[in-house]
């Protein structure tokens, strides 16, 4: 059995922060609510910067980081809700200011549980011969699709992009990707409307997605919670099992960070401790699809794995989707 390489990992957050007092200041909010209820202090937000720019400054960190050049890459995979144009692509703006030049490249949305379906598309490339150097990014600026006047979702979320240089390994790899779209109207951001001259009944939503602001993002933070504590354990098992490795086997879960509550019930419920669950979640708040990058580049910096480590990457998120995989160090 084939493997995945994670070759080197590497990040990028915008200077700018936002503290939880902050928050005070624009809608009624407190530290002390934040603080309990989601685990968040921090958040890095845009001072301008559109997603290509974080994303190439995350891939050139990542490149810098496994000592090759952007020419060696040969599909650069982006991840993210949070494009900066309908077309071209992030990864094609990526292309055009790191120089990977020989890569072929798109963008890929699954929400929250991106940079796991992205590490999967990797491998099936990789495993195929399609591409023999992968560089998957995700990236986000939520910012621009959030409503800062509504304190129930715009604490949440945070900006920025991470990196992965992957390749074809030794070691173990599984997966579990799953979407479930019943109630996919829980959690949404909608383009823009469509105002052709041509049109005679202007415009319609027959979506039934009707609790959002404009394009802004909404979500159903109780609805979400449910979903999220059911998914998460439910894609490890799966992933885990595929594996055919059992849940004390494996060393680290770097898991979406959306709330620290949820990560504390999902380790209940698995019957794991919390130190084998890696959090960054007080210093980035929810960058949807970059969360589980960006946490597993912090650790990564700091030298926590080791050869033979296995590792599980696990994200849910809007669709609903949700997502793990199990990967050697
Ligand atoms: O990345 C995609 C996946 N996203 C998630 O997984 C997020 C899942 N959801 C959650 O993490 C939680 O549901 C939240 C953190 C969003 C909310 O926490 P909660 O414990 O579920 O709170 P709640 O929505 O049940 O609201 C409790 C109370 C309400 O007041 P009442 O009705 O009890 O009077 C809210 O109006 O807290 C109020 N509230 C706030 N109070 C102070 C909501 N937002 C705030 C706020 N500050 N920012």
């Amino acid at each position: 059995m084939k493997g995945i390489k994670v070759l080197a990992t590497g990040r990028y957050a915008p200077d700018n922060l936002v503290t939880n007092e902050d928050f005070t200041k624009i809608v009624d909010t407190s530290d002390e609510w934040i603080t309990t209820r989601t685990g968040m202090k921090i958040r890095h937000i845009s001072d301008g910067e559109p997603t290509w720019m974080m994303a190439s400054k995350a891939a050139k960190h990542a490149l810098d980081n496994a000592g090759i050049s952007a020419e060696e890459i040969d599909m650069l995979l982006v991840t993210t809700v949070t494009g900066d144009f309908y077309s071209p692509s992030v990864a094609s703006m990526v292309q055009r200011e790191i120089g990977a030049f020989h890569a072929f490249g798109m963008d890929l949305n699954a929400a929250c549980s991106g940079f796991v379906y992205g590490m999967d598309t990797a491998y099936r490339y990789l495993l195929t011969g399609a591409a023999k150097k992968v560089l998957l990014i995700s990236a986000e600026t939520l910012s621009k699709i959030t409503d800062y006047t509504d304190r129930s979702t715009c604490v949440l979320f945070g900006d920025g992009a991470a990196a992965a240089v992957l390749a074809l390994g030794d070691g173990i790899y599984s997966s579990y990707l799953a979407m479930d779209a019943h109630d996919a109207h829980v959690l949404y951001a909608r383009t823009h409307d469509n105002l052709n001259p041509f049109s005679t009944k202007g415009t319609q939503h027959p979506d039934g997605f009707t609790g959002a602001k404009d394009h802004f993002l909404y979500m159903d933070g109780r609805a979400v919670y449910k979903f999220a504590v059911k998914a998460m354990p439910e894609a490890v098992e799966r992933a885990v099992e595929q594996a055919g490795l059992s849940l004390s086997d494996i060393d680290y879960i770097i898991p979406h960070q959306a709330n620290i509550r949820i990560v504390q019930t999902a380790a209940k419920t698995l019957g794991l401790p919390m130190e084998k669950f890696l959090i960054n979640v007080a210093e980035y708040g929810n960058t949807s699809s970059a969360s589980v990058p960006l946490c597993l580049d912090e650790y990564n910096e700091r030298g926590t794995f080791h050869p033979g480590d296995k590792i599980v990457v696990v994200g849910f998120g809007a669709g609903l989707t949700y997502a793990a995989a199990v990967f050697e160090w």
